[in-house]
């Protein structure tokens, strides 16, 4: 059998290959798998992190994914929608503190109010600085002409997670009715790259019923697809969703942990160029839980800059943490330096993957 050295030494991995590195249980191989996906991202993206501040600017969702604490069947959060002006007092800060970029993420909400609401909020923020902030959307499943109309806004990147791409596993997480449809997903990613958008999307890791199989396929799936950014993270229980009936039957905590840094570094020496977000979600499992991401192939930061007042009810999982406190560059910087890692004030930091894309440089990717 070949060792873990020997089979990150080839040009390319397999979908065997991946399988048995996922599957890796030895400290010696998990270390040897995160020192390689690292010197990749050296090469590759650099030991650079960029920030982009996240303003959870709704909690109103009209699906309800099983594993999610704000899914619309759960009463007793508070559900809220911040002010117009709250949102633009969010976005000072975010250029006081010289993010290049914000995210507007919110449960899915498809009124035509929502639509126009978002797209003149778009088009304000765009002229709040001088270069202006790259906006990302993370607002759910939505028409073709409704991203087209934030695209034309001036929104440039979305996050839309296909949870698993596995459409039998896609189908036991969430429910059965046309609301929740796998290949509305796919269409969506699909019309979010024809219009333009940099694209990303990611996974959830030791999900009920998921086998290393369907992360293997997890992986193959971001690549196939060409996506530009990926964000992925454990899978934790929030206690008032259907799926606290499996916790039992979870992998402990501390193996989703490694699982998903192995997901992270796998993930990073298969697509170098794209742009990969150290979660929340790893942080929630361990506190020096971002570092590790960057440690292991990451290069992206999302900073809560939600009001503390309104994070309580923003829980997509128990123990989220942050809900107290305000992060700050500052601390950032010290806590990064101490790795090795930079923060990149002067830079955008697109997706290295989405520009090669764009300029039709990339021998790579056959559907640009
Ligand atoms: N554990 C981890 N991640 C979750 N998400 C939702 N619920 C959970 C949970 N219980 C993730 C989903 C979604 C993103 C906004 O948050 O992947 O796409
Ligand atoms: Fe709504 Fe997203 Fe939670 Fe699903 S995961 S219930 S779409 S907020």
């Amino acid at each position: 059998m070949m060792t873990v050295d020997e089979i990150l030494d080839q040009p390319e991995l397999s979908r065997a290959d991946m399988i048995r590195l996922l599957s890796i249980s030895d400290d010696h191989e998990q270390k040897a798998l995160i020192r390689k996906a690292y010197s990749v991202k050296t090469k590759t993206v650099g030991q650079k992190v960029y920030l982009r501040g996240l303003i959870e600017f709704s909690n109103l969702c009209r699906k309800n994914c099983f594993y999610c604490g704000i899914r619309n069947d759960n009463h007793k959060i508070n559900r809220y929608s911040l002010s117009e002006d709250e949102i633009y007092r969010i976005t000072a800060y975010a250029i006081q503190q010289r993010f290049t970029g914000i995210v507007l993420q919110s449960g899915e909400q498809n009124s035509p109010a929502f639509t126009k609401q978002l797209a003149s909020l778009i088009a304000h923020i765009k002229k709040m600085a001088n270069p202006p902030l790259r906006i990302t959307l993370s607002v759910g499943e939505q028409s073709y002409e409704t991203y087209q109309e934030w695209f034309n806004a001036g929104a440039e990147r979305y996050l839309l997670r296909i949870e698993t791409a596995n459409e039998s596993l896609y189908h036991k997480i969430h429910p059965d009715n046309a609301v929740h449809s796998f290949q509305n997903r796919l269409q969506c990613l699909e019309n979010l790259q024809k219009i333009g958008f940099q694209t990303g999307t990611g996974v959830m890791i030791g999900l009920p019923f998921q086998t290393i199989n369907d992360l293997a396929d997890d992986l193959l799936f971001f690549k196939n697809r060409n996506m530009d950014m990926i964000g992925m993270g454990p899978y934790l229980v929030h206690s008032d969703t259907p799926f606290a009936r499996f916790s039992a039957s979870l992998l402990p905590s501390g193996e989703r942990f490694r699982l998903s840094l192995r997901m992270i570094a796998l993930l990073r020496i298969i697509m170098p160029d794209i742009n990969i977000v150290a979660t929340t979600a790893l942080q929630t499992i361990d506190p020096t839980g971002r570092e590790s991401g960057l440690l292991a192939g990451a290069n992206v930061l999302m900073p809560n800059l939600t009001p503390i007042t309104y994070r309580d009810n923003y829980l997509l999982y128990d123990n989220k943490p942050g809900s107290k406190e305000e992060e700050l560059s500052d601390e950032f910087d010290s806590k990064l330096q101490q790795i090795g890692e930079k923060i990149e004030y002067n830079n955008y930091g697109d997706s290295i993957h989405f520009t090669k894309r764009n300029s039709h440089d990339c021998i790579s990717c056959d559907n640009n």
